[in-house]
């Protein structure tokens, strides 16, 4: 049994529906999942839903529902959701299921009974909203806190604690070694330098359950629930566990029913987060994971966020990008392009109507549509659509942007992917008005030289629906269907210039991103 890329999304807070925030970061691990199936590996795309903790509980009860009916509902409109983004993620992770929760306690029972929690009163100040407790250095200069933090109380309660600080040496160095660890090196340079110039603070782990009742039960002491951020981080070794990975430790993995097919996942190789949690995956996870007695994860990807018009999205103040109702709109591939197109892995990005619109003109609409439609059509109208010999024109084209686009994959390049393979489509469409076939077709004499052109035409369309494949899935498979080939372009292997066959005849074109009045 061969290991499986592994690659895993935040998992979401399920108090609300999900917004262009939540759906980016489920796209781009899309992308790099569809990618490496693609150039042939096996993949397991692990995402889900964060469903226990103080948020979820105070949303149920605001709605007047039971945490578990209330999550239910929401679940469903999640799962919608990412069948409309056209996500092909392998598995859907609720923590609220009974194949999580087991095995969550089953680390805590690990965990305590290898003396690395202990029990203390602690007196201090609480931040419902984030779910965590603030010192002092978290207030501001007249002494008060953020009100990113909610409603701050004081609180005095017993609980579990993790012990952190013997970790710390151990990540540093970990973190100095393993230069791919964090991605970019701006959030790797941060962690550093919170754990070079910081005592590492231990984890309160628990919630009293006469405070907070909607959480996995401590294995150990039923009187308290676990924090929410220790049941969702563990999502991301539950699932190959219940699925019987030998990478999980034994003693933490179920044994594989008999007729099961036990997966090879752990370790991770990707877990795709926000900059806003960078710390709980590359902190608190990290030592989870080495208390555990697990492998540490290949790399943290983080991604930036995402502003509208330049603002904070808030519900609020009614400034939010619906990326359903955009969808709706656009098609859901004019939605992906967009926001992977605009947005590097790394960098803040800042959505805007005007941008999105010039875009899909531009790019997708005069740029990849019209060089499809274009070529599929005259390829009909001069040749009853059947695919002339063999011919090179665009080939060193093609291949320096097939060369381009696999390695910039390989590294989880995106943005710079895309602009490889638009590299070549504006290569394509000036090639055309270079060629003039129109002309061409007005003279006999020069049938060869149209075939030449009507063949370079349909052979870089279907290397294009190859390329494009990870990113705009339908559209890849709507560009295959017109050139009349069976099944999807879902394989690299497939974007080697000449394989077109001579013959072959093609379906029928069709726009495939219709011009909009703006
Ligand atoms: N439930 C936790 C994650 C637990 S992972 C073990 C959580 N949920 S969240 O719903 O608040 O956020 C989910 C993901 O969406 C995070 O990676 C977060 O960074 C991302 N985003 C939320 N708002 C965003 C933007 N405005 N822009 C881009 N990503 C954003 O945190």
């Amino acid at each position: 049994m061969s290991k499986r890329f592994y690659i895993t999304t935040a998992i979401d807070y399920v108090n609300g529906h999900p917004h262009l925030g939540h759906a980016y970061e489920k796209v781009v691990a899309d992308v790099i999942a569809r990618a490496r199936r693609s150039l042939g590996r096996e993949v397991f795309f692990l995402t889900g839903l964060d469903e226990h903790g103080q948020k979820v509980q105070q949303a149920a009860v605001a709605e007047g529902k039971k945490p578990q009916a209330y999550c239910d509902e929401l679940a469903a409109v999640w799962q919608a959701f990412a069948a409309r983004l056209n996500l092909s993620h392998d598995d859907f992770v609720r923590t609220t299921q009974p194949r999580h929760r087991q095995i969550v306690q089953a680390i805590l029972a690990k965990l305590h009974a290898e003396g690395h929690f202990y029990r203390e009163t602690y007196r201090g100040f609480y931040s419902t909203r984030q779910e965590t407790f603030l010192t002092h250095k978290d207030r501001l200069p007249d002494g008060s806190f953020d009100p990113s933090w909610g409603e701050v109380v004081e609180l005095e309660e017993e609980n579990y604690y993790f012990k952190l600080k013997d970790h710390q040496s151990w990540l540093i160095d970990h973190i100095e070694r393993n230069p791919a660890f964090i991605c970019p090196d701006a959030r790797r340079n941060e962690v550093l330098g919170f754990l070079r110039n910081n005592v590492l603070e231990d984890l309160c782990i628990s919630r009293p359950a006469t405070r907070l009742n909607w959480g996995i039960p401590l294995p150990f002491d039923p009187d308290y629930v676990t924090y929410v951020w220790f049941d969702a981080l563990a999502n991301y070794i539950t699932i190959p566990a219940a699925q019987g990975d030998p990478g999980v430790p034994g003693p933490l993995r179920p044994p594989v029913s008999p007729g099961g097919h036990p997966l090879a996942l752990w370790p991770a190789d990707v877990h795709l987060i926000g900059k806003d949690i960078v710390k709980f995956h590359a902190v608190y996870w990290p030592i989870m994971l080495k208390a555990m007695g697990a492998p540490l994860p290949r790399q943290v990807l983080v991604h930036g966020w995402w502003q509208k018009d330049g603002q904070r999205m808030s519900k609020s103040t009614g400034n939010v990008v619906d990326p359903v109702a955009v969808i709706d709109e656009w098609g859901v591939d004019a939605f992906r392009f967009y926001v992977l197109r605009e947005l590097d892995i790394g960098p803040d990005g800042n959505w805007t109507e005007a941008g999105f619109e010039a875009r899909y003109a531009a790019e997708l609409a005069n740029g990849l549509g019209n060089l499809v439609n274009r070529s599929l059509s005259m390829l009909k109208r001069y040749r009853s659509g059947v695919v002339p010999g063999v011919a090179k024109e665009l080939a060193p084209d093609a291949e320096r942007a097939i060369a381009e686009t696999l390695s910039r994959l390989e590294q989880n390049q995106l943005q710079g992917a895309l602009q490889a393979i638009w590299s070549l489509i504006t290569r394509a469409n000036q090639y055309v008005d270079q060629t003039a076939p129109f002309k061409l077709a007005k003279d006999p004499a020069r049938a060869e030289s149209l075939d030449q052109v009507l063949y370079s035409l349909a052979e870089t369309c279907r290397i294009l629906a190859v390329l494009l494949w990870p990113f705009l899935p339908d559209t890849a498979g709507k560009i295959y269907a017109q050139l009349g080939l069976p099944g999807a372009p879902d394989r690299a292997a497939a974007a080697r210039w000449g394989q077109l066959p001579a013959g072959h005849a093609i379906g029928t074109p069709a726009p495939l991103f219709p011009r909009k009045e703006i």
